[in-house]
């Protein structure tokens, strides 16, 4: 399959079939890395990293993941550099496109990552806006196929803010691969009714099952997986207060966990997480080595990104 050239900028953009080859891809590449083999497809390969919010796993995903393969890694921070304060994103983009082979994007403004693709000329990698998180997804779905052996089919939870990048990412991404996607959220945090327009035209095609719903007991009946997120998303620090109140009955605790009916349950969290609020200490504690397995699948499969988009 060749994915050369290509941006990722969000799960719409790629078909099933591209989506299940990176998924494969990261495969190999943690099985190498795990027998001490690492590549050198990004051999002279220099990529800027773009951070205006903070991130532990996104950058050290992409950090590692370049080093691996032989290419050059460059952090920069929000006070590093001009985007968006002295200099308009465009020009940014002209000037980094000259100089890079790759860039990644973390930031606020999704139109912000389209526009350094539109003009930098080389491949661009989300690596979460306000509304996006896609390379999230693709760790979340390697993890999912370890645990389950198959992705089509899984009955996916999804419990907490349903309107910020996570959910809309984890939709887009289940509505296409044909995982039964469930958003388990007060109503006034649903995703965008567009956006969920757009998942059942994809969900037509899988064959995945969307359902949007308050009740805890209906939504965690036979799930596979329950998923949450913090509270408060970067940005919204303001919200605080009202998300506490609006998300105090979706906590994941070990009631909820139990509602499932299985013992099969696993139980996600992109992290970083605050127990205590969407998470109780003690379930998360109980399904930490799933949770590690995908924080380190970041890694295994940003690269893939990378060596499928850029590599050589
Ligand atoms: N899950 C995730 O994106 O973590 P960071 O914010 O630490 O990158
Ligand atoms: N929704 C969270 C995801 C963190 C990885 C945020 O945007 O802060």
């Amino acid at each position: 399959m060749d994915l050369k050239g290509r941006n990722f900028l969000t799960l719409k953009d790629f078909t099933p079939e591209e989506i299940g080859y990176l998924i494969d891809l990261a495969a190999k590449l943690k099985k190498d890395k795990k027998n001490g083999i690492t590549g050198n497809s990004l051999k002279g390969k220099n990529i800027a990293l773009l951070f205006e919010k903070p991130s532990t796993r996104t950058r050290c995903a992409f950090t590692i993941g370049c080093i691996d393969e032989g290419g050059h890694p460059e952090y920069l921070g929000k006070d590093d550099i001009q985007l968006g304060h002295k200099e308009s994103v465009e020009d940014t983009a002209r000037v980094l496109g000259r100089m890079f082979d790759g860039i990644e994007f973390r930031g606020f403004s999704h139109k912000n990552v389209e526009k350094l693709a539109k003009y930098s000329g080389v491949p661009v990698w989300n690596g979460l806006t306000d509304e996006y998180h896609p390379t999230q997804i693709l760790a979340d779905f390697l993890t999912l196929t370890e645990q389950f052996g198959k992705l089509k089919g899984l009955n996916f939870v999804f419990v907490g803010d349903g309107r910020n990048n996570m959910a809309n990412s984890l939709m887009i991404g289940c509505a296409k691969m044909g995982v039964n996607f469930t958003c388990l959220s007060p109503e006034s945090l649903r995703p965008d009714e567009k956006l969920i327009t757009q998942c059942k035209e994809y969900a037509e095609t899988s064959g995945a099952k969307l359902a949007f719903t308050e009740n805890v007991e209906e939504a965690v009946k036979d799930a596979d997986c329950i998923y949450t997120d913090v509270w408060v998303s970067m940005g919204e620090e303001e919200k605080s207060a009202e998300r506490m109140e609006l998300l105090r009955p979706y906590q994941v605790n070990r009631t909820m966990v139990e509602m499932t009916g299985k013992d099969t349950t696993v139980v996600m969290h992109c992290l970083p997480a605050v127990k205590g609020n969407e998470i109780t200490e003690d379930v998360f504690e109980e399904h930490a080595e799933v949770i590690f397995d995908e924080a380190e699948n970041r890694m295994h499969t940003i690269k893939a990104v990378m060596v499928a988009t850029l590599g050589e």
